[in-house]
């Protein structure tokens, strides 16, 4: 009986929707960004309260957003029962800045950061980086936009209205079981392709309703999973156009009708909605994550710009120094050049503002994105894709096991999904001093050690 009306419940859920929630913009208070790390209460599903963590409220947090140019500060108050870090993933800062895991903020404490933001407008976002933590806490809740704005994104007609036109959507899996109880998995043959979910989330809900302006809409959209690829496509098949990759605007709008994105990355995509006449959803594969239904509203942005930044010119790469990162094993076994993360070693050393060339390997032999999908055998032996993330900087991605790169990836990138058999060569430069971290942004392969520190140095 119970379970039938969980089931109910579930359904009533999954027809109607709730109405998509905005994470609000956090308010600056005396020059300072406030966020505090709590432990939250939250239903999921009604009747079915979870403990979870946010950042000034229950899950989630509050979008922090900024201007090329601001001196930023931002306090950061833990009022845990354990420790955490805060990690600015995408942004270009010194070292102790950064937020990695050895910027630990003990539960009482209060972390205090200050920066100039030099780098041009973009989707970013912040979360916890604790060693061996960062997946669970992910999970429970802790994730948060942090926008860049310019004058670039400011003069161009782009929709720019925060949660009218300019939508945020974090999305993310997360599993529940027959009590709809969410549940974390720990045993390895469990996370060997990570903590996968079985119901989506978007901005903290399952299968929200948006209700956009019957005109040209922008998504910024962040895979904030801690595991799982989307590939996203609206069940009307209708295309859209992607204009920001993770760390800026592409050259131009580049017209697409699915998106893959691998945790960590983000892209920003503009969709008209003029016709609409009904509920469309926009979907992962077969799965509904969010249904969109028409508004009575035009909107002002009408068309879709032709041109967004300056044409990107590669520097001459030829005698550029390089270095060669290899992912490879399975499950607990998973590491980078043979090596787990060690807090005590450094991996690599690599000089301030010197361009050079990283060479991305996934070692697992090559197997079809089908043949992943249902785990089985391939995840056995473990050819999975792993998306490699690297700090404080953005990068080109040169070529992709020698060809040149998709059209759509070819903006700044600080996440490069790499499947089981490909190489990528990624142009980096750093442009802050201090120790960094390179890894996997599938959570629990960051947190079995397939993560490896690098400092930064004139
Ligand atoms: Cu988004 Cu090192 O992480
Ligand atoms: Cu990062
Ligand atoms: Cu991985």
């Amino acid at each position: 009986m119970k379970i039938l009306v969980l089931l109910f419940l579930c359904l009533f859920k999954m027809s109607f929707g709730e109405i998509l929630p905005i994470p609000p913009l956090l308010e600056e208070k005396d020059g300072v960004f406030n966020l505090k790390v709590i432990e939250g209460e939250y239903e999921f599903f009604d009747g079915t309260e979870e403990s979870t963590l946010g950042y000034n409220g229950n899950i989630l947090g509050q979008t922090i957003r900024v201007k090329k140019g601001d001196m930023v500060e931002i306090h950061v108050n833990n009022s845990l029962k354990e420790d955490t870090t805060v990690h600015w993933h995408g942004l270009r800062v010194i070292g102790i800045m950064d937020g990695g895991p050895h910027q630990v903020i003990k539960p009482g404490t209060t972390w205090k950061v200050r920066f100039p933001i030099e780098q041009e407008a973009a989707t970013l976002w912040y979360h916890p980086h604790l060693l061996h933590k960062t997946g669970i806490q992910v999970y429970k809740g802790l994730a948060g936009l942090f926008i860049i704005d310019d004058e670039r994104s400011d003069s161009l007609n782009l929709p720019k209205n925060y949660g009218v036109d300019d939508i945020p959507l974090i999305i993310q899996d997360k599993r529940f079981d027959s009590q709809m109880k969410l549940e974390y998995l720990t045993r390895n043959e469990d996370i060997i392709n990570g903590m996968l979910g079985n119901v989506g989330i978007i901005n903290g809900v399952v299968d929200p309703t948006f209700k956009p302006q019957l005109g040209v809409t922008r998504f910024r959209i962040l895979n904030g999973a801690n595991a799982r690829t989307f590939n996203l496509a609206f069940s009307d098949n209708r295309s859209f156009y992607q204009i920001a990759t993770d760390g800026g605007f592409l050259e131009k709008p580049i017209r697409r009708k699915s998106l893959l994105l691998a945790p960590g990355e983000r892209a920003e995509i503009l969709v008209d909605f003029k016709s609409l006449n009904e509920k469309v959803e926009l979907r992962d594969g077969d799965y509904s994550l969010l249904t969109l239904i028409p508004k009575d509203e035009e909107s002002k942005v009408e068309k879709v710009p032709k041109m967004l930044n300056q044409k990107v010119k590669l520097p001459d790469t030829s005698k550029m120094k390089k270095r060669y990162f290899v992912m490879q094993g399975s499950g607990r076994t998973v590491n980078i050049n043979g090596k787990q993360m060690d807090m005590d070693r450094i991996d690599e050393y690599v000089k301030l503002n010197e361009p050079e060339i990283w060479v991305v390997t996934n070692a697992s032999h090559h197997m079809g994105r089908d043949m992943m999908m249902g785990g089985g055998m391939s995840s056995m032996m473990g050819n999975i894709p792993h998306p490699f993330h690297i700090h404080n900087t953005q990068f080109r991605i040169l070529n992709r096991n020698g060809r040149p790169p998709y059209k759509w990836e070819r903006g700044y990138k600080d996440t490069v999904l790499v499947d089981p058999g490909e190489t990528v060569e990624l142009l980096v430069e750093f442009r802050h001093a201090g120790l960094f971290m390179y890894h996997c942004h599938i959570l629990e392969h960051e947190d079995m050690g397939m993560m490896g520190q690098f400092n930064v140095s004139k």
